[in-house]
């Protein structure tokens, strides 16, 4: 019987699903990625908000995570997380950072590249917060995010503890809570193309302006 590494080496993908091409791009990267993100949604693609983070800590070391995406606009994309969280630690010593969203359905990928920070307005982060279900706001409050636990019974325990804190109580933002805005440098838009010769396109900003170019696949 196959493996299933045997397996996985067999299986092959057509890439016939669309095109790219310099006639079909927007201007500029923020229009192309909302008209990719619509074309997205309307095509109903699993889980189109998330996306893969890639950071690299103070040794030069990456690491990756799938978050969610909570808004964009102006070639800014912005998520929610732990400031205290690995990913918040290495973006504190090196705030360059990658985003990768894979669309499967489309034969889609995006690559966005930029330098992040704390969203400025703590305000917003908390209009964000006060609008997610009360479990995910005692969850925030019940995780130190990224920290070694003895087991789940200590995250329960927190949970129970800060459920009795906040009972009948408005749940306010933890301080290590909040968003991160990406401000983005360079696009790569990814469509799958036949006998794997994929269209590639790219923006890059220079003395701002956005360059297009195409990219070998
Ligand atoms: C589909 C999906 C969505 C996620 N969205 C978020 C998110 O928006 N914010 C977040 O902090 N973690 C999110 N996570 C969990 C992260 O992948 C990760 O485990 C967590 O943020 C800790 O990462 P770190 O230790 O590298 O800081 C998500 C995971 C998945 C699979």
């Amino acid at each position: 019987m196959n493996t299933v590494s045997q397996y996985i080496s067999q299986l092959r993908t057509d890439f016939t699903k669309g095109e790219l091409n310099e006639q079909m791009l927007e201007k500029t990267p923020d229009l192309q990625f909302e008209k990719w993100m619509n074309e997205a949604v309307k095509s109903e693609v699993t889980e189109v908000q998330a996306f893969n983070l890639s950071t690299v800590d103070a040794h030069h070391k990456p690491s990756s995570r799938i978050l969610y995406l909570r808004e964009f606009k102006n070639n800014e994309y912005c998520f929610f997380t732990n400031y205290q969280s690995r990913k918040g630690e290495q973006i504190f010593t090196n705030p360059h950072v990658c985003m990768l969203f894979f669309w499967p359905e489309l034969q889609r990928q995006i690559r966005i590249e930029g330098v992040v920070a704390r969203k400025e307005d703590a305000d917003k982060s908390d209009d964000y917060f006060n609008s997610r279900p009360e479990e995910s706001k005692i969850g925030a409050w019940s995780s130190p995010q990224s920290k070694v636990i003895k087991g789940r019974e200590e995250l329960l325990t927190l949970l129970e503890q800060n459920t009795e804190q906040f009972k009948d109580k408005k749940i306010p933002r933890p301080d290590f809570w909040g968003g991160y805005i990406v401000k983005a440098h360079y696009y790569e838009f990814w469509q799958g193309r036949m006998s794997r010769l994929h269209d590639r396109m790219i923006y890059t900003l220079q003395d701002n302006k956005w360059k297009i170019e195409r990219l070998a696949p």
